[in-house]
């Protein structure tokens, strides 16, 4: 049976919480390959809504084995204490899977993160601040410490101490904060080690195995692909790579094994930190985005920069990932407006451009050259089939579609479970 990648097409929040939870109860394993507890999962099931950050969304269908893949940066203390968040709202977390070779975020790369950010002043990334760029540096440089070092307290020492050496330097006389102890932080990680341990497992061969068994699995990005850290706008992005060859580096599963790469694609465009956003609104349309849409950071809880619909980013992410489908999300947000604007090219300098330029100049100044599609006014969150959306409304996903390079496979018209129009199946 095919494995499946699930990821952001744009700059992350697009609702890939709800579609992983949607697919959940028909696949095997939920794979989460990188990023950490920046992201903020959100899931509605029946009147209970869950704020996921690290363990991946399958973890809230009950016949769904989640896994945490190497590619994953892991806070320990934030792992156990979504665990046990989860855990006391009667949701079953025993099955879940470590590698051992995932990365953990060490309190000093959390420091490290803070100040970093604060240093580049008004040029700082707005990074959620969870330690997620000094992580994957220190992964690297190779002076990062895995979950399997958590087993060996001579080797943390060691690694620990390689860390902190030419850290507590930069801290010191740099930012001219306080040395971190090493001893100290060797027995906050090891104090986590006990709790963690029935969790960690050989994920790559785990998941290779469920393959050959003609099991389904699922990978789940975080973020999105305008943050990935070769394919965003970089430096404006997350330290890993959301997009979908993440999946098999993040894994340690072949791009053999892959058969179908879902898009999660917001009817309206969001962003949240710093960096260029070619549709980006300031005036009552962005308010009112941010307001119907609830367009508030689920981590960190930022306010989120809202705008129109960007094909042009739609179709990078169609040919980066190489998807098959669009899963639309938000489009009952879009309930009320008259007209639509879609970004359908930019000016750069003049001139129009149909593609991302790969310049980041020149992305910085791009203007979005619209098109002007008719709004609809009639509710759809109760839509079931594609055919009860009011036709302005069918016509603006069929434009979408057109424009962005793969079928639309499922809309979002609602947050809940069954807030879905399912056009082709995704298994
Ligand atoms: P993720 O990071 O990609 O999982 O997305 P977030 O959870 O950060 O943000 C998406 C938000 O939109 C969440 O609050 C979801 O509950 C909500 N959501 C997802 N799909 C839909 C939809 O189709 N319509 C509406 N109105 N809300 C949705
Ligand atoms: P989900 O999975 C939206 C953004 C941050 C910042 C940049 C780098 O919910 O879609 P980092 O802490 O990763 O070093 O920050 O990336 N960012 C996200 N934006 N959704 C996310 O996750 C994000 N995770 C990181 O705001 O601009
Ligand atoms: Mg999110």
């Amino acid at each position: 049976m095919p494995a499946l990648v699930l990821l952001g097409a744009q700059w992350g929040d697009e609702g890939k919480g709800k579609a992983t939870d949607l697919l959940g109860g028909s696949v095997d394993y939920v794979v989460r390959y990188q990023g950490g507890n920046n992201a903020g999962h959100t899931v509605v099931v029946g009147d209970q809504k869950y704020a996921l950050h690290l363990l991946p969304s399958g973890i809230l269908s009950p016949g769904c084995t989640p896994v945490i893949g190497n590619g994953v940066v892991v806070d320990p203390s934030v792992l156990l204490s979504e665990l046990s968040g989860l855990n006391e709202r009667g949701v079953d977390t025993s099955k879940l899977l470590i590698s051992g070779n995932a990365h953990i975020i060490t309190p000093y790369n959390v420091t490290v993160d803070k100040v970093t950010e604060r240093f580049l002043g008004k040029r700082k990334i707005g990074t959620t601040g969870r330690g997620i760029g000094p992580t994957y540096a220190d992964k690297i440089n190779r002076v990062g410490i895995r979950v399997q070092d958590l087993y060996d307290e001579s080797i943390l020492t060691q690694k620990v101490e390689a860390a902190l050496d030419v850290k507590n330097q930069v801290l010191t006389k740099l930012y001219n904060r306080r040395a971190i102890a090493v001893d100290q932080v060797v027995e906050e990680l090891l104090g986590y080690a006990a709790k963690i341990e029935p969790y960690v497992a050989d994920t790559v061969l785990v998941l290779n195995q469920a393959l050959e068994d003609d099991k389904v699995v699922l990978f789940e990005g975080g973020q999105g692909t305008l943050l990935d850290i070769d394919h965003g706008t970089y430096p404006f992005v997350t330290s890993s790579n959301p997009t979908a060859g993440g999946a098999c580096t993040g894994a340690g599963v072949g791009p053999t094994k892959i058969s179908r790469v879902i898009g999660i694609l917001k009817a309206y465009t969001t962003r949240v930190g710093a960096g260029p956003f070619p549709t980006e609104l300031f005036d009552e349309d962005g308010e009112a985005l941010r307001r119907i849409g609830g367009e508030r950071g689920v981590t960190t809880g930022r306010d989120r920069r809202c705008g129109w619909f960007d094909a042009v980013i739609a179709r990078y992410a169609t040919r980066v990932n190489g998807l098959t489908d669009f899963f639309l999300t938000k489009l009952d947000v879009l309930t009320g407006w008259e007209e639509i604007p879609v970004c359908v090219a930019y000016e750069i300098d003049g001139k129009r451009v149909e593609e991302l330029p790969y310049s980041q100049s020149d992305f910085h100044h791009a203007k979005p050259v619209y098109e002007t599609l008719p709004g609809w006014s009639e509710d759809i969150t109760s839509a079931k089939s594609f055919s009860d959306l009011p036709k302005n409304a069918q016509n603006y996903v069929k434009a979408l579609e057109e424009m962005s390079g793969a079928p639309i496979s499922a809309i979002g018209v609602g947050p809940g479970r069954d807030e879905t129009i399912e056009i082709n199946s995704f298994l």
